[in-house]
């Protein structure tokens, strides 16, 4: 009788399979049933396809299936398509306890249907878009045998030196947060289909702003700006639900951010109380060492592990040590199950202890990819993210009938319109600028490069363009940069247009023909020789795959833009970073124009030549009437704010109305302006609207250096306008 019972014990299944039960007792029953060295797998994660990081010590796909084989895998980055990760998770099931891999991939704007990098999207101020836009390459992704992506990007930036910052949102914190959280909310929805994926907050901490705008390089500023100006996009995404967090590359406080413990275990685990998982950038536990923060791989894997940090991509470190460590007593058991159960908990999340093969459905992929439907949402997203920088007299929109002739090598290089991070996106899929205008304007009469793919240009190409202009009406030329040039380690010293295609420019003006300039690139460059010798210029960034046809859809007039710049466009090179919502020092100005002493450059102007929140419609706006309800507050009650908007032109178009506040005097000192609010408004020519806006508590704090949220009384002014430079501004008291 003993025996047999014991023996129905064994053939039952584990609890862990057990789909009824509860995920922490799943968790805890695989826990229970895994060696230290199948936990220790659980934190490793390794490239099984294309490097997006230096080879350290790769020994190839073989040893890399042999540890999938023994459970020595936690996840696996640019495996991708269903057939591949269908082959790899089979491996994965003939592993002692058949715990699934997880399969992450950078799906940063878009997985096979391509949407405007991400700087450029935050630039629609759009989030319900910006929303559906990572749901549709979540969807894609999913649809591929992809679990997890690392996006989204919540570094803030100053800097158009760093190549990354088309993978941001910006330079202002409040906007940058809603954005992140928006981003999160379109890849994750509830987790609950295999539509969505786990997101990634990345990069943890303070990335955006490494020197000199240098990748990889060195990062260090004060608390004060790390908790008001850093922190709050990351925990935007954190409070949106994001399942994962990624280490940054940089030091922050002289610490390398993978084994820095104020950053993970006080702020965003004691803190926020992020529930999630941590993986470090590639190999950023074994740079430690290089950092000269760790004094071997044994000492990085202890340094990351203790500070927080749990799955390693790419180091190899922690699943060699971790069982040496815990078997010395350095690390505890319930240390290391604590952090792997939280790996464990989204697997189950996903189902895919149910179906390991869930995501990884030929027929589901082929429906899904790069539907008629995505492309449609893309080409709205791409249209919502053009700024229209300039349009002296009217210029655009141009009649459909308009003979134009188009120069410029990037409107005709499909190559150069995409990025580093287009993941599955094929350039040949993409829309081109000249496809897109030649399918809108059935008069584009003629096309030639004008210059190199090194931005430089020669007599014969200038002579050639001015040939083909010659007859237009209009001349249209693409300039900018490379798209080549956007993303990881693309930081560029001169980001600006060249000397050739300012010379082409010149050659160009001779003819005495309106231009329209379009940029594209995925930072702000330096327009400032551009700009008078063009009539208006429209700021295309890169755009993804239907690129060609929204640009051609703004410069019809099909649709009007709506975009706002998130990131100030430097004067200079030598004025980088420049930004609006910097402090107001000591010496901001002087009220005699002679005068001296003063914070300012003696050769350029002190101000950005398009400030964050600039662009044009093709109608305009006039603010008037600015009033607040209240001019002394309590510091629990609200104000209301409003002003009047009228369309002053002669269309009807859509403004971003933007609020900003200052507190004039506090405990530490804060910027001349910040942004706290903003509301959407669509006005027909003549037409005005009051729109209200109400403050409190929340947009009047700030942090002090410890992270403590201050209130304090005292005078503030809230501004509105279409801009961050051009505001009507009133003052009120806080009691
Ligand atoms: C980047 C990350 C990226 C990772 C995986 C790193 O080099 O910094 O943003 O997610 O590679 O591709």
């Amino acid at each position: 009788m003993m025996f047999f019972a014991a023996n129905v014990q064994a053939q039952k299944s584990p609890v862990y399979l057990d789909a009824k039960l509860p995920i922490d007792i799943r968790v805890k029953d695989l826990l229970s049933r895994m060696t230290i060295e199948e936990k220790a797998g659980q934190l490793n994660q390794l490239s099984g396809g294309a490097f997006t990081g230096p080879a350290l010590n790769d020994n190839g796909q073989k040893e890399k299936m042999q540890l999938v084989k023994e459970g020595k895998m936690g996840s696996l980055l640019n495996v991708l398509g269903s057939t591949d990760t269908r082959a790899i998770q089979e491996v994965a099931m003939q592993s002692r306890l058949k715990i699934p891999l997880l399969f992450g991939y950078d799906v940063i704007h878009g997985y096979k249907t391509i949407f405007p990098i991400p700087l450029a999207e935050a630039c629609s101020w759009n989030l319900p878009q910006i929303e559906k836009n990572s749901g549709v390459a979540a969807k894609e992704a999913a649809s591929a045998g992809v679990h997890w992506t690392f996006a989204p990007m919540c570094d803030i930036s100053n800097d158009p030196r760093w190549g990354r910052v088309m993978e941001g949102a910006g330079e202002d914190p409040f906007y940058a947060a809603l954005v992140s959280g928006a981003r999160v909310k379109g890849f994750q929805g509830s987790l609950k289909d295999n539509d969505h994926i786990l997101s990634c907050v990345k990069h943890f901490a303070g990335y955006g702003a490494v020197e000199g705008g240098r990748e990889y390089n060195t990062v260090d500023f004060s608390r004060v700006q790390l908790w008001n100006k850093y922190l709050p996009s990351y925990k935007a995404a954190v409070d949106a639900g994001a399942a994962t967090v990624m280490n940054a590359f940089n030091v922050y406080d002289g610490i390398p951010a993978s084994g820095n413990k104020y950053l993970i275990n006080d702020i965003l685990k004691k803190r926020w109380g992020f529930k999630g998982f941590l993986v470090s950038d590639w190999g950023s536990f074994k740079e430690m060492i290089w950092h000269g923060y760790a004094s071997d791989d044994k000492d990085a894997a202890l340094k990351a592990f203790k500070a927080g940090s749990m799955m390693d991509m790419e180091s190899k470190v922690t699943v060699k040590y971790l069982p040496m460590l815990v078997k010395e007593g350095k690390i505890t058991m319930q240390e290391v199950d604590e952090v792997v159960g939280k790996i464990l908990y989204f697997k189950f999340k996903l189902g895919l202890f149910e179906d390991p093969y869930k995501f990884s459905n030929p027929e589901r992929e082929k429906a899904n990819l790069f539907t008629a439907e995505n492309r449609s949402i893309a080409r709205t997203a791409a249209a919502g993210a053009i700024v229209l920088l300039k349009n002296s007299n009217n210029l655009l929109p141009l009649k459909k009938d308009t003979k134009i002739a188009l120069i410029g090598l990037y409107a005709d290089s499909k190559a150069d319109m995409f990025d580093f991070w287009v993941a599955q996106g094929s350039s040949n899929d993409a829309v081109s600028v000249l496809e897109g205008l030649k399918s809108t304007f059935p008069n584009l009469m003629a096309y030639a490069p004008g210059y190199l793919s090194d931005n430089s240009t020669n007599d014969s190409l200038i002579q050639s363009a001015t040939i083909a202009a010659k007859t237009a009406d209009v001349i249209v030329v693409n300039i900018g940069i490379s798209g080549k040039m956007a993303g990881e380690d693309r930081a560029l010293a001169y980001p600006q247009i060249s000397a050739g295609q300012i010379s082409l420019l010149k050659a160009l003006r001779t003819l005495g023909k309106p231009i329209v300039a379009l940029v594209s690139s995925g930072r702000p460059l330096v327009l400032t020789e551009a700009e008078p010798l063009t009539d208006a210029m429209l700021q295309c960034w890169i755009l993804g795959t239907e690129h060609g046809n929204a640009i051609a859809d703004i410069m019809s007039g099909d649709k009007t833009p709506t975009a706002k710049t998130v990131m100030s466009f430097p004067y200079a090179v030598g004025q980088i970073p420049v930004y609006y919502n910097h402090f107001n020092t000591g010496r901001p100005t002087t009220d005699d124009p002679a005068g001296n002493w003063y914070s300012r450059y003696r050769d350029i102007p002190r101000d950005a030549l398009y400030p964050f929140g600039f662009g044009l419609s093709y109608t305009s706006f006039a603010y008037n009437n600015i009033k607040i309800s209240a001019a002394k507050l309590k510091s629990s009650d609200k104000l209301t704010v409003s002003v009047t908007v009228k369309n002053s032109g002669n269309k009807s178009g859509e403004e971003i109305v933007q609020l900003y506040i200052r507190d004039y005097a506090a405990s530490v000192v804060r910027p001349v302006k910040e942004l706290k609010g903003y509301q959407r408004v669509t006005l027909d020519p003549g037409a005005s609207e009051v729109i209200n806006f109400t403050i409190g508590a929340k947009e009047l704090s700030f942090y002090d250096a410890d992270g403590k949220q201050m209130l304090e009384p005292g005078k503030f002014a809230v501004m509105i306008g279409g801009n961050s430079r051009d505001v009507l501004s009133a003052d009120f008291e806080m009691e």
